[in-house]
């Protein structure tokens, strides 16, 4: 990977890499979302990556779930997309805002009806004492709103992550890969080689 064969700016960079992704590898929309609480404590998980724009990163979850209580404790993430076949990595850091709510209810109006169930159902992050518990609380909302579409939860909604850096990495052989962080500065992006 050689520093002018990337896009001046890491959006578009980082869109023409997920569209190869896309064709290579399933999920590649899939990223891990690394978050901390309030202690610096951090934890990480699999989310989707659901818009991305000049504002940022785009991923939609329960906002009382475990995720949720550390993104309100500590509004600051970074996620990892990785994609074995294309020997690539994408890493991006930054501050987290909430989605609007006319973003995340348009978005929540394209998901499946059992997803949506699924969302109201799920007290995500919290114990359950058996799977009986969740299956009945799925009937429980299926009986709610039969008939009638399923409305956005209060609880359920977007985050955007807006980067600070984004960094590219590219395997090369014998382990001298190639990693191009761009780094937001002075209202633009500047860009620096890394050691792999
Ligand atoms: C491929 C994949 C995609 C997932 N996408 C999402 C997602 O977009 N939003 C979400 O809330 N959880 C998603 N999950 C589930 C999360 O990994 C996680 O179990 C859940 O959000 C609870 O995390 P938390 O307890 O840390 O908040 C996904 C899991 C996998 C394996």
């Amino acid at each position: 990977m050689d520093e002018r064969d990337l896009a001046d700016n890491p959006i578009a960079q980082l869109h023409a890499w997920l569209a190869e992704a896309r064709e290579a590898v399933p999920q590649a929309d899939a990223m891990t979302l690394a978050t901390a609480d309030s202690s610096s404590r951090p934890s990480a998980r699999i989310v989707l990556l659901r818009g991305i724009d000049e504002r940022g990163l785009a991923f939609f979850t329960n906002r009382t779930s475990r995720k949720g209580d550390e993104l309100r404790e500590n509004p600051r993430a970074a996620v990892v997309l990785h994609w074995w076949e294309l020997g690539r990595q994408v890493r991006v850091e930054g501050a987290i805002e909430e989605v609007d709510e006319a973003e995340s209810a348009a978005y929540w109006s394209s998901r499946p009806r059992a997803s949506q169930i699924a969302a109201w159902a799920s007290p995500q992050s919290q114990t359950l004492a058996t799977r009986s518990d969740l299956e009945a609380r799925v009937a429980e909302a299926e009986q709610r709103f039969d008939g009638s579409e399923v409305p956005l939860p209060s609880s359920w909604g977007g985050y955007r992550l807006v980067p600070e850096s984004i960094e590219f990495w590219a395997h090369r052989d014998n382990r001298l890969h190639d990693r191009i962080r761009f780094v937001r500065s002075h209202g633009g992006w500047s860009r620096e080689r890394l050691a792999p």
